[in-house]
């Protein structure tokens, strides 16, 4: 009995923590980043939000998740954004905000695995022109890849899609080249990414 009120209590006391955590993110997300194209003032913003979305947990597959989170919401005119990550060999679907998409991507193909193969973020302005582009939501009509690599290790890339032809620019890359750098910083991949290509 006396058990299971301590845990009913730890359960309202948890749910509390959560709601407080859950208001301050949302108080977080719902700032106004800055209108126009300051591309750079909307990454240097998203650059300190994600450090206080990344304080104090290393947990690599929940910092993705938030990590995507946050650039989903943030960025204006993304359609889709998630991570795949580099696993015996082809990229797996990982963490991600939008439709449902290709699981398995092999190296070098579409633009998920060009970028991974080139270990270089690719900007793809019109996806129809890029031969082998792989279609998981026909909504897209440009991509941007960011690949994760920590020292000589390719983990695997950040993916966005825009609805919007010609999307990304290379201020674009950059930002989300920082982002990702601070996520890799911040988190172990040890048990998402088992490759070691
Ligand atoms: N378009 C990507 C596939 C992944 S989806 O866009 C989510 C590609 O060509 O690699």
């Amino acid at each position: 009995m006396f058990l299971k009120q301590c845990s009913s209590f730890l359960l309202r006391f948890d749910q509390r923590l959560c709601d407080r955590v859950h208001k301050s993110e949302l108080d977080m997300l719902a700032a106004p980043t800055p209108s126009g194209p300051d591309k750079p003032g909307i990454f240097a913003e998203l650059r300190q939000q994600l450090a206080g979305v990344l304080a104090g947990e290393r947990d690599g597959l929940a910092n993705c998740a938030n990590t995507v989170a946050l650039i989903y919401h943030a960025l204006p005119e993304l359609n889709w954004a998630g991570f795949y990550f580099l696993r015996d060999g082809e990229l797996v679907l990982g963490a991600f905000q939008g439709k449902v998409a290709c699981v398995r991507i092999p190296l070098g193909r579409g633009v998920c695995g060009t970028a991974a193969a080139r270990r270089e973020t690719v900007v793809v302005p019109d996806v129809h022109a890029f031969p082998g582009h792989i279609a998981c939501d026909a909504d897209s009509r440009s991509e941007i890849v960011v690949p994760l690599i920590r020292g000589a290790t390719l983990l695997g890339v950040l993916d966005l899609d825009s609805p919007r032809p010609d999307r990304f620019d290379a201020d674009d890359a950059r930002g989300l080249e920082a982002l990702v750098a601070q996520l890799l910083e911040a988190s172990d991949f040890a048990r998402l990414a088992t490759s070691t290509w």
